[in-house]
């Protein structure tokens, strides 16, 4: 359910200026508790690429993002990269891998859509694979700049996720604002 806002050229250069700061090193630190390095890892919504960069230098990491101007972007600043085209809704690819992380990106999914990223996600994971996704938390949900935003909190993510995944931690952290970020970190089952 995303607008128009990651898919112009304009807007994808006024993304990567308004977040040049950010990055989600918190997140990763996290993640290499519980996913080896060197393991397959699939980015979602790699945006900027920013994140990108940083398990680069830990993991055998594959792009992805459904936005052509950022994939256009990513390939050119990281031209030996690996980058995919991909929905996170429908994750269309034969590839399997040892983690999936994506930093806020799956809050653009409605709930339907959410209940689909997790199936494909299960299905596209090896054996004991783990997830480590970021969502901002909240009630309900809002369009802010045309995109969708889908507010979670711990139950909204337990049920969302139980049926294909061990809940390793969800916690609080900060962004902008005290515990306006929930960080959800999952076992497959
Ligand atoms: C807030 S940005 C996060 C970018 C990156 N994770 C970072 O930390 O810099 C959201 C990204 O998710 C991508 N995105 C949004 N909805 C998506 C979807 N359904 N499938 C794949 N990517 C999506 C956007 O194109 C954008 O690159």
């Amino acid at each position: 359910m995303t607008g128009t806002y990651y898919k112009t050229k304009e807007s994808v250069e006024e993304y990567i200026r308004l977040a040049k700061d950010a990055n989600g090193e918190f997140l990763i630190e996290k993640l290499k508790q519980v996913l080896p390095s060197n393991s397959t890892l699939l980015e979602i919504g790699s945006g900027p690429g920013t994140d990108w960069k940083i398990l680069n230098k830990s993991y055998d990491i594959t792009g992805s993002d459904n936005s052509t101007e950022f994939l256009n972007h990513l390939i050119s600043k990281n031209p030996k990269g690996k980058f995919l085209e991909l929905d996170a809704i429908t994750l269309k690819t034969d590839k399997k891998f040892d983690g999936i992380y994506s930093n806020k990106v799956l809050h653009h999914l409605n709930d339907n859509e959410l209940i689909d990223t997790v199936k494909r996600q299960y299905e596209i994971l090896n054996s004991n694979g783990i997830i480590c996704h970021s969502f901002w938390k909240g009630e309900g949900s809002e369009v802010f700049k045309g995109l969708f935003v889908n507010y979670h909190n711990e139950s909204t993510l337990r049920k969302a996720y139980l049926k294909y995944f061990d809940i390793l931690s969800i916690s609080d952290y900060n962004e902008f604002e005290d515990n306006d970020s929930l960080l959800l970190i999952a076992n497959k089952k």
